[in-house]
C-alpha cells in the first residue's frame, strides 16, 4: 500500500512500546524535580516570535535559521524553539517574583528547530527543563548541576559514561573585553576559519569558540579567566568549590559559550561518550541573570537547564540500561457464546472500575480466537464466561501460565484478582 501521508521529516511518532520508555523517564524527571522543591509549569507551544528574537538572540542559529515562524495578519508567531524564554515570559506575566522568594519551575516540553535531521537531532524534539528564579548565589548553580547529574544516575547511567563540562562567560561588564580578545585572535587566524565563522566574526565572535569545524584552531584561543570581573571570578570559584564538596566531577571547558545569547556567568553541558554520535550533548544550560529584566520584568537573576529527552533515551539504549517493563494486562475476559458477550463487557467494566487492567474481544470472535487473543495479550488471567458461569453468577479464572482453573463468584472477582497481583 502506498502511503498517502507520512510524518514530517525530523518529527517522530512515538508508538506504545516506545512511549512506555518515555513515560518512565518522564516519571523519573517529575519525581526528581519534586525532590528538589520544583513546581511544574506548562506554557503554550506558540509564542510571539519577538520573544525568542529578544532572548535567544536574532543572530543565533536557532532564531536566524531554525525557527518555525507563522504569520497571521500583522502578527508573527513562532513554535517554541526552546523552553526557557516562554517560562521567563510566564514568570513575569504572572508576577511570580512578587513573593520575593526563590521560584523553581520544571517542565517537559516539545520544541521545534528546523535543523537537518540526523541521529539525536530532530525538528520536533522534547526537553526536560528546570529553571530557578531569584537566586544569585552560586549555591543555586551547584544545586542545579548536582540535580542534573543525580537525575542521570537515578536513570542508571553510570558516572563514567558522562562528562560535565563547565565554563563561565562573564557578564555584560567583563565580557566585551574578552569578546574583543577572541575577535582579535580570530582575525589573526581568519584564513583558517570555516566560512560560517568567518561570516560571524563581527556579529558574534564568541560563537567561533564552539564551532566543531574550527576546534583545532580555537584550541589555542585565549581563555576568559584574566578578563573576568571580581564578581564573576568569585562566583565561578565558589561554584567550583561547592561542586567539589558535593562530589560532582566536571571538566573545565574554556570554549563552552553556548548558542543562545541570554547566558551570563555559568555555562555547562553534559556530554555522553556513547550513543549519540556527533550530537553528543545530552543537556545544556547556565545562568541568565539579565533575561528577566530584558524581557520587561524586574532585575531577577536566574539559571536553568534543558535535557534532551530523545537523547537521554538513546543513551539509555546504547548503554543497555534496563528499564522497567511496561505494565501489562491483568486479565482478559473470554465470552463463550453470544449470550455471554454483554455480561463479559459488563464484567470487564466492573473490573476496570476496581482498578484491574483488563481487555476483551470487541469483534464477536469465536471462543478459540478469543483464547488466542488472551494468550497474546500478556494478561495473567483469562476470565471465562459460558452458560454454566452465567447460570451460577461465577467466572472461571484460568491462570495463563500454570493453566490452573478456579471458579470465583463474579461479585468477588476483583478482590480475588487484586489479592494475587504483585
Ligand atoms: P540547548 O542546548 O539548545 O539549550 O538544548 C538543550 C538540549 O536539548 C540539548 O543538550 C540536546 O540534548 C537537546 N536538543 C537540542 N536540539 C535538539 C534537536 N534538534 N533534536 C534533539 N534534541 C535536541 C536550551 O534549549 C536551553 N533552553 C537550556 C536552558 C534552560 N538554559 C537555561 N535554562
Amino acid at each position: 500500500m502506498e502511503l498517502r501521508y507520512r510524518a514530517l521529516e525530523g518529527m517522530n511518532d512515538v508508538l506504545p512500546e516506545e512511549s512506555a520508555r518515555w513515560q518512565y523517564v518522564e516519571a523519573c524527571w517529575r519525581d526528581h524535580c519534586h525532590r528538589y522543591g520544583y513546581g511544574e509549569i506548562r506554557t503554550p507551544i506558540m509564542e510571539r516570535a519577538a520573544l525568542f528574537e529578544r532572548s535567544v538572540g536574532e543572530t543565533s542559529d536557532i532564531v536566524s535559521k531554525e525557527m518555525y515562524v507563522l504569520e497571521r495578519g500583522e502578527e508573527r508567531y513562532a513554535l517554541k524553539p526552546e523552553g526557557t524564554a516562554p517560562v521567563v515570559r510566564a514568570y513575569i506575566e504572572h508576577g511570580m517574583y512578587a513573593s520575593g522568594s526563590v521560584q523553581k519551575l520544571y517542565y517537559i516540553t516539545p520544541f521545534f528547530r528546523g535543523e537537518r535531521p540526523q541521529k539525536g537531532r530532530y525538528r520536533q524534539a522534547h526537553q526536560f527543563g528546570a529553571e530557578i528564579f531569584g537566586a544569585a548565589h552560586p549555591l543555586a548553580d551547584a544545586e542545579l548541576l548536582a540535580m542534573v547529574m543525580a537525575f542521570f544516575a537515578q536513570l542508571g547511567i553510570p558516572d563514567g559514561a558522562l562528562e560535565l563540562r563547565l565554563n563561565t562567560i562573564g557578564c555584560p561588564d567583563c565580557r566585551p573585553a574578552y569578546r574583543d580578545a577572541v575577535r582579535q585572535f580570530a582575525q589573526a587566524n581568519f584564513a583558517r576559519l570555516c566560512k560560517n565563522c568567518q561570516s560571524r566574526l563581527e556579529r558574534n565572535p564568541l560563537r567561533i569558540l564552539d564551532c566543531k569545524e574550527c576546534v583545532e584552531i580555537t584550541a589555542s584561543a585565549p581563555p576568559i579567566d584574566p578578563y573576568l570581573c571580581d564578581g564573576c571570578r568569585t562566583h565561578f570559584e565558589t561554584l567550583q568549590g561547592l561542586l567539589k564538596t558535593l562530589g560532582v566531577g566536571y571538566v573545565r571547558d574554556h570554549r563552552l559559550v553556548r548558542g543562545l545569547d541570554y547566558y551570563t556567568r555559568t555555562t555547562f553541558e553534559v556530554i555522553a561518550e556513547q550513543g549519540l554520535g556527533s550530537q553528543n550533548a545530552l543537556c545544556g544550560g547556565g545562568r541568565y541573570d539579565g533575561l528577566v529584566e530584558q524581557l520587561g520584568g524586574p532585575p531577577i537573576p536566574a539559571l536553568g537547564v534543558g535535557i534532551g529527552v530523545e537523547r537521554t533515551l538513546l543513551v539509555l539504549q546504547a548503554l543497555k540500561v534496563p528499564l522497567p517493563k511496561p505494565p501489562c494486562l491483568h486479565a482478559f475476559v473470554v465470552a463463550f457464546g453470544d449470550s455471554a458477550r454483554p455480561i463479559a463487557l459488563q464484567l470487564a467494566q466492573q473490573l476496570r472500575t476496581a482498578g484491574i487492567a483488563c481487555d476483551l474481544d470487541l469483534e464477536g470472535r469465536s471462543p478459540k480466537a478469543q483464547m488466542r487473543l488472551a494468550n497474546r495479550s500478556g494478561a495473567r488471567y483469562a476470565i471465562l464466561l459460558g452458560e454454566t458461569e452465567l447460570a451460577t453468577a461465577t467466572a472461571t479464572v484460568k491462570d495463563l501460565a500454570s493453566h490452573e482453573q478456579t471458579a470465583v463468584p463474579q461479585a468477588e472477582l476483583a478482590t480475588w484478582i487484586h489479592s494475587r497481583l504483585p
